[in-house]
């Protein structure tokens, strides 16, 4: 049986962590953490995020601003709520929930955050620093699956790992963080993607599997190598009528063949999922206390 990493659990360590620090501030009589929300139009997802990311900062002491925009918002009026908390100096921290609606240019939004708020690491600055090996605010998710590596203590040094996605949020800066000359890292990495030639025989040959490509237990166990490390980072609603819910939740791994071989494997939900908002968190408090610029 596979070791089970379990996210949730280690997401609550680090918010216990988090909260213990907030409390050492607030005693010192320094500047509470507080994180800005804008979250534009009303996509049901979307939605819950940011109100479990609001949720968490109440859980660690944080502030919170959460601003609700409507869908029809034009671009500049977008642009003009960004500055106001770039130079708000009560905030330390400020995401722009994605997806944004079509006649918003996600570049220019993104181009405007000012990159010492920037704790989603989703500006230019912030990618290019964490590329160059710089102090950076790193993104969510490639950060807690780093997070997840660290505390289950998986060898990576010379490992080969295979990234199957290469979005600019998770595969792409993934790849970059796993071939860092530092723990957990130097890895041989492969990023693997929907044009791979041959992917099943690629992701065989894994030591460490990431696995980001958004689609429901694309995974199986063929493709996957006895003793490896699977890391999944999807999580796919899907209607299933013996639920209460009526849904469940799947994961880019078909978890239950591919955990009979593997040695450690995250579960969804439970496991990437939880770490995001971790980093998040961790992300702002690294804000308030300037430890990154
Ligand atoms: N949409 C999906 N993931 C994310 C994330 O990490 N940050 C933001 N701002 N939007 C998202």
């Amino acid at each position: 049986m596979a070791i089970l990493i379990d996210g949730k659990l280690t997401s609550e360590q680090i918010k216990t962590e988090i909260a213990a620090r907030v409390a050492e501030i607030k005693a010192e009589g320094g500047k509470i953490p507080h994180l800005a929300a804008i979250l534009v139009g009303n996509d049901g997802a979307s939605q819950t995020y940011v109100g479990a990311k609001v949720k968490a900062c109440e859980q660690v002491g944080f502030q919170s601003t959460l601003v609700r925009l409507d869908a029809a918002v034009s671009e500049a009026e977008l642009l003009q709520v960004v500055e106001d908390i770039n130079t708000n100096p009560e905030i330390d921290g400020l995401i722009v929930q994605l997806p944004l609606p079509k006649h918003i240019s996600v570049q220019k939004v993104t181009d405007k955050i000012k990159p010492e708020k920037d704790v989603d690491g989703f500006t230019p600055t912030n990618v290019g620093r964490m590329t160059l090996g710089w102090p950076a605010y790193v993104a969510a998710t490639p950060y807690g699956i780093v997070e997840l590596l660290k505390r289950y203590k998986i060898e990576t040094a010379g490992k080969h790992c295979v990234v199957i996605g290469r979005s600019h949020i998770v595969g792409s800066p993934m790849s970059i963080l796993m071939a860092r000359n530092e723990y957990p890292g130097n890895c041989t990495v492969t990023l693997t993607h929907s044009r791979t030639q041959n992917l099943p025989e690629i992701t065989k040959t894994a030591d460490i599997l990431i696995v980001a490509i958004g689609k429901p237990e694309f995974v199986t166990a063929e493709m996957v190598k006895e003793g490896a490390v699977v890391i999944d980072v999807g999580i796919h609603r899907v209607d299933d009528a013996s639920k209460k819910s009526g849904f469940r939740l799947l994961g880019d791994v078909k978890f239950d063949e591919v955990e009979a071989k593997a040695s450690a494997i995250t579960p969804v939900p439970g496991g990437v999922g939880p770490m995001t908002i971790a980093s998040l968190l961790f992300n702002t408090l690294l804000a308030a206390e300037r430890k990154i610029f």
